[in-house]
């Protein structure tokens, strides 16, 4: 099977690889799912300012090229949204995005799953 280019690319130059440190966590949601097709694992963090919107993104992906690039891309996409905004990315515009065939739209899954376990543990925790 072969990767698209945009696939590769986050592959190879991911961005936004890693967690926060921060101490006070209060403004950070994390998001940690599997996939229950290959068993590959995603966590998400999505930084929030006082206004709700999406400062900074964070991701850790074990898994294939595709659910890689998938949360690359998302850790770009997220950025500047608004919590309401973000809940509204599809997995079907990172598939488009990253040109996945069938087999790979899973990993497109994870990364929407992803996000939105993010933005529901920091809405959880700002209660
Ligand atoms: Fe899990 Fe792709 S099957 S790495
Ligand atoms: Fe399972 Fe990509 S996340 S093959």
């Amino acid at each position: 099977m072969a990767y698209s280019e945009k696939v590769i690319d986050h592959y190879e130059n991911p961005r936004n690889v890693g967690a926060f440190e921060d101490k006070d966590d209060s403004h950070i949601g994390t998001g940690m799912v599997g996939a229950p097709a290959c068993g590959d694992v995603m966590k998400l963090q999505l930084k929030v300012s006082d206004e709700g919107v999406i400062e900074d993104a964070r991701f850790k992906t074990y898994g294939c090229g595709s659910a890689i690039a998938s949360s690359s891309l998302v850790t770009e996409w997220v950025k500047g949204k608004s919590l309401d905004e973000a809940q509204e990315l599809k997995n079907t515009d990172i598939a488009e995005e990253l040109a996945l065939p069938p087999v790979k739209i899973h990993c497109s899954i994870l990364a929407e799953d992803a996000i939105k376990a993010a933005i529901a543990d920091y809405k959880k925790k700002n209660a």
